[in-house]
């Protein structure tokens, strides 16, 4: 018996020592201290041994058992220590690294147009309203002077979402909510959402328009041609040409589209502008009495003028953008670039 321990004592000495990391050590511990242990087996077996080599046994292993826990707590403390020093050692932040820079946004084409039209339209002393792009067919058609079977209704392609209801085709119905809360004399713009079925390189069924209206006493002609000469002048630049051209609004009477000369060949001609010299960016006109009856403005002493430019345009135009679809896929490459 021992014998027996001795070699036990021995052999758990080397086993100890070479451990070469806490789970193998606890492998160890099992081996020897285990409820199946090599130790605990000898202790259990104690009491079939004479009563006096019992207690010359039992004191031996019971030494023996307290060593060999000394022994693996002792190893223990050792190898968690370098075992934490190989973790830090492995998982070392390297602080001179350079960092990941993060990506800056821009504002959006679109949103830096529409902001410029506003701010020069404010800087002329209009007021900003706005309205709502869910709309009654009175306020998008009917008291703008277009009736029921009317066909200018064709020239817009209407969302709607019952008979009476639909998505604004334009902002002009802003025009007749303003009209009906306010009197004159009144001037005011109003950005915002619109909505047509058309879907091509230069449309989308979802565009920006800014509308704008002046009324007053004696308001001219001559007053609007000042006032989208100077917006022309303001957002395209200095010596951009304007022209207005007649044209048909149900709203406005007499109607002038507006176009600008072509900002690639400068009135030349070329394929920008289809050989004319002339882009067209704007409709506008001076308000129907009609418009003015529907929101009890007396045509008699009232007079105003009305305009509707789309911001799309007016930013393709600017940036020489060739296709619309390029403003609303949010592809970084191109938003970065204004
Ligand atoms: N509402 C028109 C459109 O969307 C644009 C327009 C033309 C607005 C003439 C006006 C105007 O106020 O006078 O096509």
């Amino acid at each position: 018996m021992k014998e027996k321990l001795k070699e036990l004592e021995i052999n758990s000495v080397g086993d100890i020592s070479s451990a070469p990391d806490s789970v193998t050590l606890n492998d160890i511990r099992v081996k020897y201290l285990g409820k199946k242990g090599l130790l605990t087996g000898i202790l259990s077996g104690l009491g079939s041994l004479p009563p006096e080599e019992r207690r010359e046994m039992g004191a031996l292993a019971n030494t023996l058992k307290t060593s060999i826990e000394g022994a693996i707590s002792a190893k223990g403390a050792e190898l968690k220590d370098s075992e934490l020093k190989t973790a830090l050692e492995k998982d070392r932040i390297d602080i001179t690294l350079p960092g990941r820079a993060s990506s800056k946004g821009t504002i959006h084409p679109l949103t830096r147009g529409m902001q410029e039209v506003i701010d020069i339209f404010t800087g002329m002393g209009f007021s900003v309203e706005e309205g709502p792009e869910i709309e009654s067919d009175y306020y998008n058609f009917e008291a703008l002077n277009i009736p029921k079977d009317h066909p200018a209704r064709d020239m817009q392609d209407t969302f709607y979402i019952t008979e009476e209801t639909i998505l604004r085709t334009h902002t002009s119905p802003v025009q007749i909510h303003t009209m009906e809360k306010v009197q004159p004399p009144v001037m005011s713009i109003a950005p915002g959402k619109v909505y047509r079925c058309d879907a091509d390189i230069t449309h989308s069924p979802m565009f920006h328009q800014v509308e704008g209206f002046m009324v007053d006493k004696d308001i001219t002609f001559g007053h609007l041609q000042g006032v989208l000469h100077t917006f022309i002048q303001t957002f395209f630049g200095e010596g951009t040409k304007v022209r207005f051209r007649p044209s048909f609004f149900p709203f406005t009477e007499p109607s002038a589209e507006v176009d600008i000369s072509c900002l690639i060949c400068g009135g030349v001609g070329c394929r920008v502008c289809s050989g004319t010299g002339w882009l067209e960016v704007l409709g506008s006109g001076m308000i129907d009495p009609e418009v003015f009856k529907a929101v009890g403005y007396d045509p008699e002493v009232w007079s105003g003028f009305a305009f509707g430019v789309g911001i799309e345009r007016l930013v393709m135009l600017k940036y020489r953008i060739n296709d619309i679809r390029l403003l609303f896929e949010n592809d970084t490459r191109f938003l970065t670039k204004f």
